[in-house]
């Protein structure tokens, strides 16, 4: 039997609660499933779970565990679960959190079939801010006649939300960095550099098309004010605030929730379909879970940020060194620890947490 592991932290805190605790594959009880995580996502709003910024809407009981998006196999299965057979490949979120694990158990319900061509990692990613997306996209019922603004457009959210709002029809305007320009455009939308002037810049790419819709992701101070002062009719600005409580219902929806799985299942039929193109930022080996979240933390990500918990060969992870992120990462370890970099690409002197 595979002794796994999961993250666990027994306080409130910092990335220094975070542990990496030993982990016994599980039993499925009745009407559950035991899946072996290959992929998770990680999201902002299970950082502040945990700093217990939620503390007013989840309290967490410890020790707690993380995770809410996983993609894996499933190994076991409880009694009364017949529509799942060992080996399956499935996708899901975890409702009492816990799949930055080796091991979850989870109902059946949690789950859905992962398509075949979607990948593991896209899979592990999507739950949360996908689903964040679509609910967000589908309650402005956007559509042709509609211009929208987007902020954080490039971020694990608000990519998909652009490429929703496009496939509905309507013209997107994405708020980006310059170097996600290129990018934005790809999606199809017209990107905007946000700070100063970018009322200005808005109004002229719209070319006197009315704003009809503003989505703010990042929580800028004056979102709200930009969005009146761009006309954007009462009701149709979504606000940061708006976006957590999303988030937070969808963190915690019970198994049983049919409008969960029904949006997971639409979005997995998307990506088949490439309708939605998700991107993956980061995806880590599971023993860099912080090194992961400090990556999440930065706010740059294009895509979504995820780990891999399947063993890394010493040969695999000095493939992973070879991405820029990676050598940096690699760079500033050895920097810090006086270690030879070459020594900790041959995965000798892991920093595991
Ligand atoms: N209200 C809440 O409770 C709540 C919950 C979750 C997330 N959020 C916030 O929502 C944003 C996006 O979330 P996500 O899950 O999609 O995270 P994410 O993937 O980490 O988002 C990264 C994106 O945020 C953008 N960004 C960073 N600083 C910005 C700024 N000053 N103004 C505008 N955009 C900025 C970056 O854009 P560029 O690289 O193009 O600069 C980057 O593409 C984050 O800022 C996050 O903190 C808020």
């Amino acid at each position: 039997m595979r002794i796994g592991s999961a993250v666990q932290y027994d306080r409130y805190g910092d990335f220094d609660v975070v542990e990496l605790v030993p982990q016994e594959r599980p039993e499925a009880g009745p009407g559950e499933i035991v899946v072996e995580i290959v992929a998770a996502g990680l999201n902002h709003i299970e950082r502040f779970l945990r700093e217990g910024k939620l503390r007013d809407h989840i309290e967490l009981e410890f020790p707690a565990r993380q995770g809410v998006d996983f993609a894996g196999i499933v190994r076991a299965r409880g009694d009364g679960v017949k529509d799942l057979r060992i080996g399956d490949e499935v996708m899901g979120h975890a409702p009492t959190g816990g799949s930055h694990a080796t091991w979850l158990v989870v109902p059946r319900g949690a789950v859905i079939k992962k398509p075949e061509h979607v990948g593991w990692e896209v899979a592990g990613g999507l739950y949360l801010a996908g689903c964040t997306a679509v609910s967000v996209v589908r309650g402005l019922k956007l559509g042709p006649e509609d211009t929208v603004v987007i902020t954080a457009a490039a971020g694990g959210v608000g990519h998909i939300e652009c490429q929703l709002a496009h496939d509905a029809g309507a013209t997107v305007i994405a708020l980006g960095s310059p170097r996600n320009h290129d990018y934005l455009r790809q999606i199809g939308t017209l990107p905007v550099a946000y700070g100063d002037g970018e009322e200005d810049r808005i109004r002229a790419i719209a070319d006197g098309r009315p704003i009809t819709a503003f989505i703010d992701n990042h929580g800028e101070s004056n979102a709200e004010l930009l969005a009146e002062r761009l006309g954007v009719p009462a009701g149709r600005f979504v606000s940061s605030e708006d976006r957590r409580d999303i988030e937070i219902r969808f963190l915690r929806a019970p198994a049983e929730d049919e409008e969960t799985r029904e949006l997971l299942t639409l979005l997995a039929k998307a990506v088949q379909d490439r309708r939605v193109q998700v991107l993956i930022s980061g995806f880590y080996p599971f023993e860099y879970i912080v090194e992961a979240y400090e990556d999440l933390a930065e706010m740059k990500s294009r895509g979504k940020v995820v780990i891999g918990m399947q063993t890394v060969e010493k040969g695999a992870r000095l493939d992973w060194y070879r991405s820029e992120k990676a050598r940096d990462l690699r760079d500033r370890y050895a920097e810090e620890r006086g270690t030879d970099t070459e020594t900790m690409a041959g995965g000798t002197a892991s920093p595991a947490p």
